[in-house]
């Protein structure tokens, strides 16, 4: 029997995915003003999150509930390294750091894996499903803008089990599929929904801890010009595939 997470998180995290792609790095992103120095300090970030995120899930891959989420197929630790290698060159691991809000992030998987393992399927979702969903469109945003060889520097967006669009959908849809079919009653559901929305706004505060370095690097006013107005969100929009998915 379904307990339906697939749909409560995708609407119960709208306005979250809304605020995460209205934060200035991302507008500033979106619209092709990406420069190197913010990009790989967010990868630098992302690393220290899906190194975490990835031990605890392999600790954790015979939980009853965690089990069932468990691609490692889909890690992106590896991936981030070749990364974080391009772009910051072969000493890289001692130059990485995390912001204050990234090792906000970092600590909240440690302290959800020992307190309360099932709400890691929330940190999951969030990081997974983005970068399989409008993390594609910006892997095309990335490639144009550093003008990148093929295979460098967008190793975050590309996933080696699932090279083609056609893969990721059916992916998305067995994802889907997983979360609908833990065996979890309202209150975890809920609590799952809820820990989406805390993940959602632990990446806009890694977001805005580098919108200085953003600003820096685009020039004040091409970053004042870009973070005019509001976007409505991606989530928002009706999916077809989903329609007939859920
Ligand atoms: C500005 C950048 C972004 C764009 C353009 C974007 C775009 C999209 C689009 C088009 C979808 C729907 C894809 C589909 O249903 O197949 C989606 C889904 C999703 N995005 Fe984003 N996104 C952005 C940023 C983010 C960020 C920063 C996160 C999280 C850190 C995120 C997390 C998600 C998640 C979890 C989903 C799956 C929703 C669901 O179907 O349950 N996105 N995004």
């Amino acid at each position: 029997m379904s307990n339906d997470l697939a749909t409560k998180l995708r609407e119960g995290t709208k306005q979250s995915h809304t605020m995460a792609e209205n934060t200035a790095y991302m507008k500033c992103f979106l619209k092709g003003q990406i420069k190197q120095e913010p990009f790989r300090q967010l990868l630098a970030n992302l690393y220290l999150v899906y190194s975490v995120l990835e031990e605890e899930l392999e600790k954790l891959q015979n939980h009853p509930v965690v089990s069932k989420i468990y691609f490692p197929e889909i890690n992106r630790k590896a991936k981030i390294e070749q990364d974080l290698e391009y772009y910051f060159g072969e000493n890289w691991r001692s130059e990485i750091v995390a912001t204050e809000a990234g090792k906000r992030y970092v600590h909240r998987i440690q302290e959800v894996a020992q307190t309360e393992p099932g709400l890691l399927v929330a940190h999951a979702y969030v990081r997974y499903l983005g970068d399989l969903s409008g993390g594609q469109g910006l892997k095309t945003i990335i490639r144009k803008a550093f003008n990148l060889p093929e295979h460098k520097g967008v190793g975050l967006h590309e996933f080696d089990a699932l090279p083609t669009r056609d893969e990721q959908v059916a992916f998305k849809i067995k994802y889907r599929d997983a979360l609908n079919n833990l065996e979890i009653d309202d209150i975890l559901a809920d609590k799952i929904v809820a820990e989406a929305n805390t993940v959602f706004r632990l990446n806009c505060n890694v977001m805005h801890s580098l919108e200085e370095i953003v600003k820096t690097a685009v020039g004040l006013d091409i970053f004042n010009e870009l973070i005019h107005g509001h976007n409505t969100g991606s989530t928002e929009e009706n999916d077809p595939k989903l329609v007939t998915q859920n």
